[in-house]
C-alpha cells in the first residue's frame, strides 16, 4: 500500500491494527558486507513509509564472528537499545533465550518458507528468528580465461588445482603478474569453518560433529582434505589468503586477479556491476567434489530476531515480517543476488532474468551441508573456533592436518564432557 504522506500512513496503520498502533522508533543491527547496508536502508525507508515507524540502522563489522561477540555482550547485559538483530543461521541455539518467540506472529508466513530453514531457527519449539535470506556458496570462475586456455569448469578439487595453476602460470608469463589461481576464506573466523567443512565433507570426511553429537572430525579423509588446501597456499593462492574473509577474496577477484573464487552468492551481483573488472567475464558452478565424489556447499544465511529486552516488540515484529516477506526477498534477490528462503521465488522468471545464479541455485540450497550448530547446542561457537583454529594452523604450516585434528579431537572431547549443552 502506498501513502501520500506520513500522517496518512500512520492513521492507516493504526486503523489496520485496530487503532492501537503508534509510531515507534526502532533500532536494527546488521553486519555489513557488499551492499547489504545500502539495500537494507532502502527497504527500511519503504517500511517507514508504510507504517509510520522509524528505524535506525546500526552497522556492524562484516565478520560474523565479530558480530556474534558484540551481540552476546549486548544481550547478556539486557540491552534495550536494540530491537531487532540480524542473526546468522548458526546462532539460534546459542542466543535462543534472548529472543521473542515468533511462531505465533509468523504463523501465516511460515508455510511459504523452506521448512528446514524454519527448523534451523526453531529451538525447543520456539521460533527464535525469522528467515531473511539463505546462503550456499558457488565456485566463481573466469569464463574468458577458461575459454582462452581451452579448459572446462572443474568438477573436482584436483582439477581445480591443476587448472588454476596452469592458467595462473601462463597469465603471469604473459605479463599479468598479479594473477592468482584461487582465492577463498582462510582467515581464522567462522568463514573458514564454512570453507573447510566443504573440503572435508566433499572428501567424505563428515561434518566435524555428526547430527547426533558424535565428534567425527579426526579421520584420514578430513586430514587429506585439509592437507590439500594447505598445498594451495603460496602456490595457487596468495599467502595473504590466510587473512582473507569474504570481502578480501572478492576484492582480489573483482579487480580481475583470480581465476577462481569460493564465495557466497552476494558476490554475483557485485561481480556483474558496472564497476567490476570481471563484468561479462565470469560464471558460477557448484563447488568441486573431493575423493568422496560429491560437492558440498555449507549452508549459511541470515535471519531476524526480536530482542526480549526491546520495549517496542510489536513494531519490531512488524519490521521482521516486512523484511522477511516475499516482496522484500524478491527485491533482494533481484538487486543483490541474495538467495530467498521461499522456494516459489526460485521459479520466478524476473529473478532468473536479473540474477541467473538464484534460479540455478535451488538444488544447491536443498543439498547444502549444515554446520553442527544444532548438534553442539550452546557450545557451537567454541567448537567452530577450535575447528577454524586447527585448520588455520595447518594452512599456516604449523603442524600437519593429522596432528592438528588429533589435538582438535581432544579439545572437543574436553568441551563436550558427557554431552553437548
Ligand atoms: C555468510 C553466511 C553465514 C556464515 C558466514 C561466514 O555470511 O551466510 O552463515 O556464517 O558467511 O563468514
Amino acid at each position: 500500500m502506498k501513502f501520500r504522506n506520513m500522517a496518512l500512513a500512520v492513521a492507516a496503520s493504526a486503523l489496520m491494527s485496530g487503532g492501537a498502533a503508534k509510531a515507534e522508533e526502532l533500532a536494527l543491527v546488521a553486519g555489513s558486507i557488499g551492499k547489504d547496508i545500502s539495500e537494507l536502508r532502502m527497504q527500511l525507508d519503504a517500511f517507514e513509509k508504510e507504517t509510520g515507524h522509524t528505524v535506525k540502522l546500526v552497522e556492524m563489522p562484516a565478520s560474523t564472528t565479530d558480530q556474534f561477540g558484540q551481540y552476546r555482550l549486548w544481550l547478556s547485559a539486557g540491552n534495550a537499545d536494540v530491537d531487532v538483530y540480524r542473526t546468522d543461521v548458526i546462532w539460534a541455539p546459542q542466543l535462543a533465550t534472548n529472543f521473542v518467540d515468533l511462531s505465533e506472529a509468523m504463523k501465516d508466513e511460515i508455510p511459504k518458507h523452506n521448512p528446514s530453514i524454519i527448523q534451523s531457527q526453531t529451538v525447543d519449539g520456539k521460533l527464535v528468528a525469522f528467515p531473511m535470506y539463505t546462503d550456499a556458496p558457488a565456485l566463481y570462475y573466469r569464463s574468458d580465461l577458461l575459454e582462452k586456455y581451452g579448459k572446462e569448469p572443474p568438477k573436482t578439487w584436483a582439477e581445480l588445482t591443476e587448472t588454476a595453476k596452469e592458467i595462473q602460470d601462463k597469465e603471469r608469463e604473459a605479463g599479468n603478474g598479479q594473477m592468482n589461481g584461487f582465492v577463498f576464506q582462510g582467515a581464522p573466523y567462522e568463514g573458514l569453518t564454512c570453507d573447510a567443512l566443504e573440503w572435508v565433507a566433499s572428501n567424505g570426511g563428515g561434518q566435524i560433529v555428526s547430527p547426533d553429537g558424535e565428534i567425527t572430525i579426526n579421520n584420514e579423509k578430513a586430514a587429506a582434505a585439509i592437507d590439500m588446501a594447505k598445498g594451495w597456499v603460496g602456490t595457487i593462492a596468495p599467502e595473504g589468503v590466510l587473512s582473507y574473509k569474504e570481502e578480501e577474496a572478492r576484492g582480489v577477484w573483482q579487480t580481475g586477479n583470480a581465476v577462481f573464487m569460493r564465495n557466497w552468492p552476494y558476490a554475483y551481483a557485485l561481480s556483474a556491476g558496472d564497476d567490476s573488472a570481471v563484468k561479462g567475464k565470469f560464471d558460477v558452478t557448484p563447488l568441486p567434489a573431493g575423493e568422496g565424489g560429491k560437492s558440498a556447499a555449507c549452508l549459511g544465511g541470515w535471519n531476524l530476531a526480536v530482542s526480549k529486552y526491546s520495549e517496542h516488540q510489536e513494531a519490531a515484529i512488524e519490521l521482521v515480517k516486512f523484511l522477511g516477506s516475499q516482496e522484500a526477498q524478491k527485491e533482494r534477490a533481484m538487486n543483490s543476488s541474495r538467495l530467498p528462503t521461499i522456494p516459489a521465488l526460485y521459479e520466478d522468471p524476473e529473478i532468473a532474468e536479473a540474477q541467473p545464479i538464484v534460479a540455478a541455485w535451488g538444488d544447491v540450497v536443498e543439498n547444502a551441508v549444515p554446520r553442527p550448530s544444532a548438534a553442539t547446542k550452546k557450545q557451537y561457537n567454541e567448537v567452530s573456533k577450535e575447528f577454524w583454529t586447527a585448520v588455520n594452523e595447518t594452512l599456516s604450516g604449523r603442524g600437519s592436518a593429522a596432528d592438528n585434528l588429533d589435538q582438535l579431537e581432544k579439545r572437543l572431547r574436553r568441551l563436550k564432557r558427557s554431552a553437548w549443552e
